[in-house]
């Protein structure tokens, strides 16, 4: 295994870190670049998960070409990228991306295809999804009727405030508002479709978009990565029961054995809990694509 890349240093460029990403501001160009930090209950864990990085920026470039819808996708050389980045390949290659700047879209594109996390928390005090009525009598993890868009805002700190489908509407235009609306449901299920021929359950997952400046909505960020996504194995899977995800539950069910309150420095993750969220991350990587992680 190799050692975990907790944080790139790249001379020259304006950065932004985000809990995961890298973000070099190249002017009307970004090289982002995906680190292995590992955040759970919107903290940043001081270990890193090795290779995580490469794996989540490898199976977002798989979604890319799969989905075929416009995207922010440039380039994934480094060593064709600027000098200060091709220094730094052996490092940087396979975990960074060239991707046009876009002005994200400020609403993170949420849709749920089955009822888990919140969404099952809502839906048993009051029978709505994000206040979307549901019918009565659906099981926890439960397949939805039908895949449902329900938007969060995005907050610079802190949660992120689920909010109406209207609510939205009112905040942006109308015509932008459906536009997110039917496209991220559109990649939902075209993905999902092909997910499950894979024996991947994609129970939900968030998109982000972004506009270009002639207006058009492109995809950006990460795409359908268990970062993004609650991916649960087909095999397993059975209404009325949590399934295990592939992502980082072993490193939740872990946090929550100790004594850690949420609300201060969260501890060192031991090696066993890396080792198997590793593997977690490969296994989705793998069992998707169809290709071996190397
Ligand atoms: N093409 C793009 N144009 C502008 N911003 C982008 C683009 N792609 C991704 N981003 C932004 O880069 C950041 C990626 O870093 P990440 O670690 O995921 O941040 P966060 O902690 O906000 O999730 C996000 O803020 C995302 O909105
Ligand atoms: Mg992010």
């Amino acid at each position: 295994m190799t050692t975990p890349l907790l944080q790139s240093e790249i001379p020259g460029f304006p950065c932004r870190r985000g809990k995961v990403r890298d973000v070099y501001d190249l002017g009307d160009r970004l090289v982002i670049v995906a680190t292995d930090r590992i955040s759970a209950f919107d903290w940043v864990l001081p270990t890193g998960i090795p290779d995580k990085g490469r794996i989540l920026t490898q199976l977002s470039l798989f979604w890319f070409d799969f989905l075929k819808v416009p995207h922010h996708l440039l380039g994934t050389d480094v060593g064709a990228m600027a000098p200060p980045f091709a220094a730094q390949a052996k490092t940087l290659q396979g975990r960074s991306m060239l991707v046009k700047k876009a002005a994200v879209v400020p609403f993170e594109c949420v849709v749920r295809g089955y009822l888990a996390g919140s969404g099952w928390k809502e839906y048993r005090k009051q029978s709505t999804v994000c206040g979307i009525p549901l019918p009565a009598g659906l099981q926890e993890c439960q397949q939805l009727p039908k895949a449902i868009f329900t938007p969060s805002t995005k907050a610079e700190t802190g949660h992120d405030e689920n909010i109406s489908f209207e609510q939205m509407s009112a905040a942006t235009e109308p015509k932008l508002a459906n536009e997110l609306r039917d496209r991220s449901l559109d990649v939902y299920q075209r993905a999902s479709l092909y997910a499950e021929s894979r024996g991947i359950i994609l129970a939900d997952t968030k998109f982000e978009w972004g506009q270009l400046p002639d207006g058009s909505l492109i995809l950006i960020d990460e795409v359908l990565t268990p970062d993004s996504s609650r991916f649960w194995p087909k095999d397993s899977y059975q209404p009325g029961k949590n399934p295990p995800s592939f992502d980082k539950q072993f490193v939740r069910d872990w946090l929550e054995t100790t004594t850690w309150d949420k609300n201060s420095s969260p501890p060192a993750l031991p090696g066993d809990v890396v080792e198997k969220t590793r593997a977690k991350y490969v296994e989705a990587f793998e069992k998707l694509t169809g290709k071996k992680f190397i």
